[in-house]
């Protein structure tokens, strides 16, 4: 594997994405809690970061342990941080270089710039630049404004580069990557979703006693459902899975998920509990308690479930790499927007012991695994669902009646995105039924009535996103239908704010 040391920068885990779209495993490690290196470890790489070296208070981790013995290559603040180490000079850059630039000298007598082409597109993001190089460190590449673009320290494995070779806009950056992680590292390729379904499947058995049984929470997304088929394979009935309706879910969601589960041949329970959450909820209009109140519930009436499966010892998650990768903060703490964390309570009360099949693995590998695994296009490539459901989009207090007015709009916008083909092309849509009425005109009486916004995003990972260009021809056709069908609603906007400043959801 290789081993990554963040130093903060966004980019971190984009370095891993890449590399393991080479099909070679890797770990993301915060430099401050650097691992001694192991014979599994065939190489290094050290992240960018948005500090300065030249900052006392910057990260400068002692890298002995891994230099002269296995290759490292620095990216970015990396880059910076290896030649200030060795003695180097590393300045303030006088032209702010952000953005794209050309290669204008190439050393493709070296290994990591080898099929690199003169000319080739990277993108430079960096406030300080390595003016002067340590001695034994030769210059294998340039741009017009950066001499030192990348180097090699002679005679010895290590190497900086002060591009970013992560980001698709480096036309070549997977070239250079791949450079590093198979020809000079060694590593092979063999980090396969077949490889891993077979290893994890192994493993799970070797983990999980023979006659324990093992409760999963089901939801309806990707990662639960893809967590279950790898159980499943790995020790058959023995997983009982518990798939609770919380009367927040799209219309027909829940007989249609459960519906596909038993197609699959899970070993699934469906709960109806939707009368208990709208108990929990009557009368709140705060987002935060609404959340709070979810997650109780959710974990009193999963609790309750689990208990009747007698003997069971595992409680499996369908937690994700991006969930568990522990962000480095080099500047200030993070701070806590929303509280997504739905059901944080759960193990604890629960007395079980944990298995987590998809730790190590990022959302795209969750699909791939899925997909190797059958799981049907529909699950595999369902838009992220919040936990809390159509509670946080129905904003203020919740009534069943809210719900089912609700539920029937956003099945027509999701139907219609479905029918046009436009739903691969939004990350996440949905509707939300605002606190409003407005006034309108149906033949000839004049009616008060609810309004709905349309929310659809472009987005990679939530964490940014745009509002989609729909059609507008689109927009008026699902305009009309909500208007026509859903007797309670008088008119339909969209939402045209993207993230940042705004978020996905309105509450
Ligand atoms: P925001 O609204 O913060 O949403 O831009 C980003 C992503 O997170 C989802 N989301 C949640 N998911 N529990 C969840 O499981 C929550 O409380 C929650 N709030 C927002 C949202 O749907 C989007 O995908």
């Amino acid at each position: 594997q290789i081993l990554i040391l963040d130093f903060g920068s966004q980019y971190t885990q984009l370095i891993a994405r890449r590399i393991r779209e080479l099909n070679v495993y890797c770990e993301i490690h915060p430099y401050t809690h650097a691992p001694d290196l192991t014979e599994d470890i065939r190489g290094v790489v050290l992240s960018g970061s948005p500090c300065s070296v030249r900052d006392p208070e910057a990260p400068n981790p002692d890298l002995s342990r891994y230099l002269g013995r296995v290759p490292v290559l620095g990216i970015c603040y990396g880059a910076q941080l290896l030649a200030h180490q060795a003695g180097g000079e590393v300045l303030p850059a006088t032209i702010r270089e952000y953005g794209r630039a050309r290669l204008s000298h190439l050393d493709r007598s070296n290994a990591l710039v080898r099929d690199l082409s003169l000319d080739s597109q990277v993108w430079m993001s960096h406030g300080d630049t390595i003016k002067v190089l340590p001695a034994g460190f030769e210059i294998i590449a340039s741009t017009p404004e950066v001499d030192v673009a990348a180097y090699h320290l002679e005679g010895q494995p290590t190497y900086g580069i002060q591009f970013h070779p992560e980001v698709t806009h480096s036309s070549e950056g997977k070239t250079l990557m791949r450079n590093f992680v198979v020809d000079i590292c060694g590593c092979d390729q063999s980090w396969t979703p077949e490889h891993f379904v077979d290893s994890m499947v192994l493993a799970l058995q070797h983990t999980i006693g023979p006659d324990e049984k093992v409760i999963l929470g089901l939801s309806g997304g990707v990662d639960s459902s893809v967590a279950a088929l790898l159980l499943h394979r790995a020790i058959g009935d023995r997983l009982y899975g518990i798939f609770v309706d919380n009367g927040l879910l799209r219309k027909d969601e829940y007989e249609g998920v459960l519906h596909a589960y038993k197609g699959l041949g899970l070993n699934v329970q469906g709960v109806n509990a939707s009368q208990e959450f709208y108990s929990a909820l009557a009368g709140l209009s705060d987002p935060e308690q609404k959340r709070k109140a979810i997650g109780r519930t959710f974990i009193e009436v999963f609790d309750r479930e689990a208990h009747k499966v007698e003997g069971a010892k595992w409680l499996a998650q369908g937690t994700i790499y991006p969930d568990v990768i522990e962000s480095v903060s080099v500047k200030g703490p993070a701070v806590t927007i929303k509280s997504h964390h739905n059901v944080g309570g759960l193990p604890d009360r629960m007395n079980l012991k944990i298995v987590e099949p998809l730790r190590a693995l990022f959302k795209d590998e969750v699909r791939q695994v899925g997909d190797t695994l059958g799981l049907p296009h529909n699950i595999l490539h369902r838009h992220p669902f919040p936990g809390p459901g159509l509670a946080i989009r129905i904003l203020g207090d919740i009534t069943p009646q809210k719900v089912d007015l609700l539920q029937r709009a956003d099945a027509i916008f999701i139907d219609s995105l479905r029918q046009t083909g436009l739903y691969d092309q939004v990350w996440q849509a949905g509707v939300m039924l605002l606190p409003i009425q407005s006034v309108g005109v149906m033949g000839d009486e004049r009616t008060y009535e609810q309004v709905v916004a349309l929310r659809a995003v472009t987005s990679v990972d939530g964490m940014t996103a745009d509002w989609a260009h729909l059609p507008y021809d689109f927009l008026a056709d699902v305009s009309n239908k909500i208007i026509n069908q859903v007797r309670g609603i008088n008119r339909v906007v969209y939402d045209i704010s993207s993230k940042p400043p705004a978020t996905i959801e309105w509450e």
